[in-house]
């Protein structure tokens, strides 16, 4: 088992990543004391049983699996769960599940009681190489995605591997999205990635991938845990990736791989990336988005989805659209346009791949 530590302002995580970890870490963090399970359908019917039986004697809330139950709805219920369990302010939230059991659980843990601990386990390759890891949780509302959330550090994170066995490919896909994001922006990933692409799915190669990813995280959490300097360097590809995310019925994890093919065919010709870099970033994003092909969505109307781009308000500055840029290894930069040369340029960017 191998341990990374978070150190912010508001507390100190720790990430545990091994086939070990809930062996190791459950009874200490869980025995003795009153828990609540957050999980999703998918994931209680492959590991409920088990789960139950790590879990004794503990209130369980299960979530329809699907971003669209990421709501306020289903958050005013997992609360009232928590409130008709008795749960007190020492209780001990585990969040069991990808992005989204982990982003409205941690919510949900933030705002009982005015905040209780909380243990994110993430089971996706998304969650474990980038959501369960700094402390984001939110809720999407009236299609604005993570509108309302907060930002609330897990006490620890346990990443098993394991659980990644039972994960559909398309989720793995999904997971390298989020990946190739760090590729961009880190040498030792971009050639780990490079060297290794015929392992890109073999359990041993992917531990390692989101070990890494998760050490970049983690530095770059620690130097700016609410996002106002360094953490804009994760929305690589984001800006656009949330635009096709809300438009095309796409996961995250794909839009993220089609927002990064866009984002860099623009930066590349606004002279902003370095072209050789740019094509290093292309040839990866275009290898992850063939692991589980699925048909190409309708890009014919790219220049009224990016308005979308719009209601994301932490990637608009004065009215323009802000996209963050790796720019070559360990460089990046904010890179923003009016909407109008926005749409233009990315309506350009779908057809310079044609
Ligand atoms: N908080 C952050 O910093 C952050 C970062 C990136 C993404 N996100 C959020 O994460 C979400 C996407 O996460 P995701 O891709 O994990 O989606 P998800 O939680 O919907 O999981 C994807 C699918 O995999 C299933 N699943 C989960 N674990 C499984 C397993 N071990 N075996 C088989 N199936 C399994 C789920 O039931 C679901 O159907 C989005 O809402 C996104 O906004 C948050
Ligand atoms: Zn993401």
């Amino acid at each position: 088992m191998r341990e990374i530590m978070v150190k912010t302002p508001s507390m100190t995580s720790t990430i545990y990543i091994g086939e070990d970890v809930i062996a190791k870490r459950l009874p200490v963090l869980a025995s003795g004391q009153t828990n609540f399970v957050v999980t999703d359908e998918n994931v209680y019917a492959l590991y409920g049983e088990w789960l139950r039986a790590k879990f004794p004697k503990t209130e369980f809330f299960i979530l329809p699996s699907g971003e669209e139950h990421k709501n306020f709805s289903s958050l005013q219920t997992i609360l009232e769960k928590m409130t008709q369990a008795g749960l007190r302010r020492t209780a001990r939230l585990f969040a069991v599940g990808g992005g989204v059991v982990g982003d409205i659980g941690g919510l949900a843990a933030s705002l009982y009681m005015r905040g209780i601990s909380y243990v994110q386990i993430p089971t996706t390759l998304l969650a474990q190489v980038d959501s369960s890891v700094g402390g984001k949780t939110a809720v999407d509302l009236n299609g604005v995605k993570n509108v309302v959330g907060a930002f609330y550090q897990p006490c620890e994170v346990w990443i098993d591997p394991t659980f990644l066995k039972t994960l559909p490919e398309r989720e793995i896909k999904c997971g390298v999205g989020e990946i190739v994001k760090y590729a961009a922006l880190n040498a030792e990933i971009l050639r780990l990635i490079e060297e290794n692409t015929e392992r890109i799915c073999d359990l041993g190669f992917l531990t390692t991938l989101v070990e890494e990813c998760v050490r970049h995280k983690a530095k770059v959490v620690e130097i700016d845990e609410k996002e106002t300097g360094e953490r804009k360097s994760l929305n690589v590809g984001h800006t656009t990736g949330h635009a096709i995310e809300l438009t095309s019925g796409l996961s995250h994890g794909e839009s993220v791989l089609y927002g990064m093919l866009f984002e860099t065919r623009m930066a590349v010709r606004a002279g902003v990336c370095d072209r050789a870099h740019g094509e290093r970033v292309i040839q990866l994003v275009e290898k992850a988005l063939a692991l589980a092909p699925c048909s190409k969505p309708d890009f014919s109307k790219i220049e009224t989805d990016a308005e979308k781009a719009r209601s994301d308000k932490k990637n608009t500055e004065n009215g323009e659209i802000m996209m963050a840029v790796a720019q070559d290894l360990g460089a990046w930069t904010l890179f923003s346009m009016p909407l109008e040369s926005y749409k233009s340029a990315l309506a350009q960017a779908v057809k310079d791949g044609r």
